[in-house]
This record gives structure tokens, sequence and C-alpha cells, in this order.
């Protein structure tokens, strides 16, 4: 006879208490958030460690003393702050463990939620119906998905941006420690954004004398120029606008398709792997950076983000994937002598959502 794992504890007890911790997810969020546009974390990071009154804290940040107070528990909770019954001060306790560039990424990652994913999210179900981002069209008037909304939006194009920067400055070190590219390559960077990606081969791979191209829409060419201009790598690196449904310039020993085949459902990302392996010279790789599900949904924490994300705020359609399915994608796409690796759970940045893996594979 089989045996089953263990699962919760029975009774409804538990099932009502997941809920609760869902149904608190959104107010949980606001509260720092808004303790965050208060100026509070800030005063409390700058605080030299004596406790302020809640009045005082209130004053700075221009509110009510008693909203104040109301904000402060959720900070006190978590341990971000602490309280001091006897004088009543409220001091940064986690908070005043982070350095200055964790606060500021800890922030990114907020930022991005409150502007891409928040209100958005309220038309998630809609938007699963349609195959549309719904709530691009009721907040912003905007038909389209976030890439082409990003170009009007200055909110959203900079809340993504930043936030999308971040996480691929903080993971290509990984990336690049596991991606073999060689001497002199010509190398496409597809769906480079404006540019970082393509630094970022150069700059993780001295001495190798690359011509890195950035493949994305055309009116990321002159924030990717200027990017290249402030890096100087203008010689070395390249813009190039288009649409990758149109197809890609052709002559590439190197494709990096990084955080792009998880966001697109598996035609689209057939049509993206199809163009790749038009686009590349014989013998020549892809390299796909991809979040992916571990064999065991269960074991991870991108099923609380992702499928939401994708489907509500950005494309309508993709998500992540496991390893064995882009594997297989690949090889259907006419690829071969696939190799993968995921992102070590101990060398992860503590607040990234994102559970990485590369797949390579081989144009014959
Ligand atoms: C999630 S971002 C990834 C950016 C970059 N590769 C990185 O890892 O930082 C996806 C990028 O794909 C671009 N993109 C989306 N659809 C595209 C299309 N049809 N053709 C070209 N680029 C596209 C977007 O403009 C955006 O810059």
């Amino acid at each position: 006879m089989t045996t089953l794992p263990a699962g919760p504890p029975a009774g409804p007890e538990h099932v009502l208490e997941q809920f609760r911790d869902l149904a608190v997810g959104p107010t949980r969020f606001m509260t720092v958030y808004a303790c965050y546009e208060l100026g509070v974390l800030d005063q409390l990071r700058k605080n030299d460690g004596t406790g302020l009154p809640a009045a005082r804290i209130a004053e700075v940040a221009g509110v009510r003393p008693d909203a104040m107070e109301q904000l402060l528990h959720l900070l006190v909770k978590e341990d971000f702050v602490a309280y001091d019954e006897s004088s009543g001060g409220y001091r940064a306790s986690g908070l005043a463990r982070l350095s200055d560039d964790e606060f500021v990424r800890a922030i990114r990652l907020m930022t991005m939620i409150k502007e891409v994913c928040l209100r958005q999210l309220y038309y998630l179900t809609d938007s699963v119906r349609t195959g549309k981002v719904v709530a691009l069209e009721k907040i912003f008037g905007f038909h389209g998905d976030l890439y082409e909304a990003c170009a009007e939006h200055d909110e959203l194009r900079g809340a993504w941006s930043a936030m999308m920067d971040q996480t691929t400055s903080l993971i290509d070190p990984w990336f690049f420690e596991n991606v073999d590219i060689g001497y002199g390559s010509k190398v496409l960077d597809l769906a480079g954004h404006t540019g970082l990606g393509a630094i970022l081969t150069r700059k993780y791979n001295p001495e190798k004398n690359l011509q890195v191209a950035c493949f994305d829409f055309p009116e990321k060419r002159e924030d990717a120029l200027e990017n290249f201009r402030t890096h100087g790598v203008e010689e070395s690196c390249s813009f190039i606008g288009g649409d990758v449904y149109d197809g890609l310039p052709k002559g590439f020993e190197v494709v990096l398709v990084k955080h792009f085949l998880d966001q697109l459902g598996k035609e689209n990302a057939f049509r993206v792997l199809r163009a790749v392996y038009d686009c590349l010279e014989p013998g020549g790789r892809i390299y796909a950076l991809v979040p992916t599900y571990p064999e065991d949904v269960k074991e991870s924490s991108q099923a609380d983000f992702f499928p939401a994300y994708f489907l509500g705020c950005s494309t309508a359609e993709g998500g992540p994937q496991k390893v064995s399915t882009y594997k297989q994608w690949m090889e259907e796409c006419g690829f071969t002598a696939i190799e993968k690796i995921t992102h070590e759970a101990d060398k992860r940045p503590p607040e990234m959502i994102h559970v990485h893996s590369i797949l390579c594979g081989v144009k014959e």
C-alpha cells in the first residue's frame, strides 16, 4: 500500500489560519510601504538609537499622532522597530541591521509591487478570463502589455525598470560564472532592455574582446546608448531596435535570453526559441536565464508571485516552468546538448523571489 506524505494538521483550524494569513497580505504590505512613503523608516534608521515618541515621528511625517501610533504597531510586531514601554520611544531594530544599499534594494522591490502589481491585481480574474492585461486598460486606458505601457507611463517604467536592473545586477555575477563565451564572440542580448545585460556581459568577460548587441523595442535605443557611453563600452556594445516576432538579425555565436521566456506562453516561447535558432551560427549557443519551479512545487516561493504577476500585471500569459519543461521546449525547437544548472539556495540574495536556472543549448 502507498503511504501518502504527511499533510497539514487535520481539521479546519489550520486552513482557516491560512485564509487569515492570505487576507492580510495587502494590508501588511501597505502599512509598511506607507511608513516608507511618510519618511518614517528613514527617520528611524537615521536616528541615533535613542527612542523617538510617536508624536515626534508623526510631527516630522506631517500626520496625526494617533494614526502614526497605529501604523507603528506592525513595524514593532515585525521587529523592524523596537518599542520601549517605559520611555514610550520607538527605535530602529531590524531596520537598523540593513546597510543603506540593502535598504534601497528592499524598497525598490516594494515600490515595484506598489506601482506595477497592487492595483493591477484587482483585475487578475478578468485578465485570466480575457487573456489581456485588463488592469492596464482600466487604470491607464492602455491596450497592450506592461512593456509597451512602460514606453508611455513613467511611473510604471520607473518602478519596473529599477527593479529589473536590480534583479539583473544581483543575478549576473552567478549567471556569468556559469556561461562560457569564446574569445571574440558576437553576442546578442535578446530582450536586453536598456543595455545593462550587454554592459555586464563585457564586465564579467574581461579580456575576451566580445561584441555585444542589445536587442529590444526601438524606444529603448536612446537610454541604451546613453548607458553604453556612461560605462565607456560604446565601441563594443550596440543597440538593435525591433520586435523579436519580426525576426532577429543573423550571425551570432551566442544569444543570451534573460528573464524573457518565462513571461511567454508556450506558443510565443517557441516563436522566440525558433528565432534564436535561426539567428545563431552553426555551433552557436543559447543561454536562457529563467525563474524555474522545482519538481515539487511545494518547495517553491515563486508560486506566490509569478503567476499573478505575469497573468495580471505584465503579459497576461506565461509563468515559470520546471527545468525539465524548458529543456523539452528547447529540444523541440532544434537545440541539442542541453545543459542546465539551478541557483543554489545558499547563494541567492535573501529578498529575491526568483529561483533562477540557466539552460544552455547548441545549434548543430
Ligand atoms: C523582463 S525584461 C528582461 C530584461 C533583461 N533581459 C534583463 O534580464 O534584465 C523583458 C524585456 O523584453 C522586452 N520585450 C518584450 N517583448 C518584446 C518583443 N516582442 N521584442 C523585443 N523585446 C521585447 C521588454 O521590452 C523588456 O525589456
